[in-house]
């Protein structure tokens, strides 16, 4: 018998804390209205630093009203269409990408907005838009070309491992910064020329004996001091992406006044940019092509993470795991119980 109804994660007051901001809510299973469809989610991805952020009510460019549905990526199963629907048909897979449509086990969505996929896996699910973020950081606001040196920060996680093949992929020097050995070994098996553990070396050590030329590309995750040194460490005409600074997430940012980074950059007409996904939206659809393509022919591996976090409940504990450093490669929550366990 089809289910009545369905269980979501719902932000219900804003908390510095991710658990204590959030309910899960069982609601009513949607009717798919006209130019609709009903997507069953299997797996949802995490992006811990955006949630805890959301629900602290600290993203600038959110207006959130509360309660409000949470997670954003998905890939899921057709399993109703709306009237007027031509386009997609009952078991089709699919990805989407909005607020709101991740961490639910059913969404109902504008057809329009769905993507096609081959099949919902995990894999995929990561592509679109974590992988899609670290392309478009990479090639539009870091500008990477070829031969250059590129540095990535939590190069092991679930942006900073695609981060890392697509910088090699385009022929360049690749040092990757991590926090474990298992993950400075995949960082190896996936091409990084250079692999600091941060944990067993001194990055600004690293940089200043074997890199002084400087970084042409620094795709930089974490943020506080990481980001000051990557700053330091900037070639001439180098160009540091901000596309996060996840050190910070849990804890009120340290306010910091001095020094001033001008006289960091205008000697060596040094740059720093920040990447917002949402300001590059006109990339994605080509972005996302490439990124599919290059996974389907094998140039690019997706990892997963191999715990598996299971059923809506288990998202706060995924949430936790990433913010510690405890994960490697993409956290994805598997939402459907029909599947096995990965
Ligand atoms: N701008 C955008 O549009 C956009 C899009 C996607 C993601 N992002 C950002 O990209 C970054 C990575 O996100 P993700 O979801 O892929 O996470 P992730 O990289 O899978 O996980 C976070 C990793 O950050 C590293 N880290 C280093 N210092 C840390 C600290 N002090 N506290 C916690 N973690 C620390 C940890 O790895 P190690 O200890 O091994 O370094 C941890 O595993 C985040 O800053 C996120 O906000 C931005």
């Amino acid at each position: 018998m089809a289910a009545l109804t369905y269980q979501k994660l719902v932000a219900k007051q804003f908390s510095p804390d991710f658990q204590s901001a959030i309910a899960v809510e069982t609601v009513p299973m949607p009717v798919p209205q006209a130019g609709e469809i009903l997507i069953r989610n299997k797996f949802a991805g995490v992006n811990a630093g955006f949630d805890t952020l959301l629900c602290q009510g600290k993203l600038p460019y959110v207006h959130l009203e509360l309660p409000c549905d949470l997670g954003v990526e998905a890939v899921g199963e057709v399993v109703a269409i709306g009237p007027g629907v031509t386009d997609w048909q009952v078991g089709d897979a699919v990805a989407t990408m909005g607020r709101g449509g991740g961490y639910r086990e059913y969404q109902q969505i504008p057809a329009a907005v769905g993507v096609k996929i081959p099949a919902a896996m995990p894999e995929l699910l990561t592509l679109m838009p974590t992988g899609i973020s670290a392309l478009v950081a990479l090639e539009q606001a870091g500008e990477m070309g070829t031969g250059e040196t590129v540095l990535v920060t939590a190069a092991a996680g679930g942006t900073g491992h695609i981060a890392v093949q697509l910088a090699k992929l385009a022929g360049n020097h690749v040092i990757g910064t991590c926090g474990s050995a298992a993950k400075a070994q995949l960082l190896q098996e996936l091409g990084c020329d250079r692999v600091i553990n941060y944990r067993q070396e001194d990055l600004q050590t690293v940089l200043q004996q074997e890199y002084p030329q400087g970084l042409n590309v620094v795709f930089d995750c974490v943020g506080g001091q990481v980001f000051d040194c990557c700053l330091e460490h900037l070639a001439v005409r180098g160009r540091l992406v901000i596309v996060g600074f996840i050190s910070e997430y849990a804890n009120n940012p340290e306010r910091v006044t001095q020094p001033r980074i001008h006289q960091h950059l205008f000697w060596k007409a040094a740059s720093v940019r920040a990447f917002l996904m949402p300001h590059y939206a006109k990339h994605m659809a080509a972005a996302r092509d490439r990124l599919l393509a290059l996974f389907q022919s094998g140039q690019l591996r997706v990892v997963i993470h191999p715990t598996p976090f299971r059923g809506i409940a288990s998202i706060p504990a995924a949430v936790n795991a990433l913010l510690a450093g405890q994960t490697i490669g993409k956290v994805v929550v598997q939402l459907d119980d029909s599947l096995p366990l990965e």
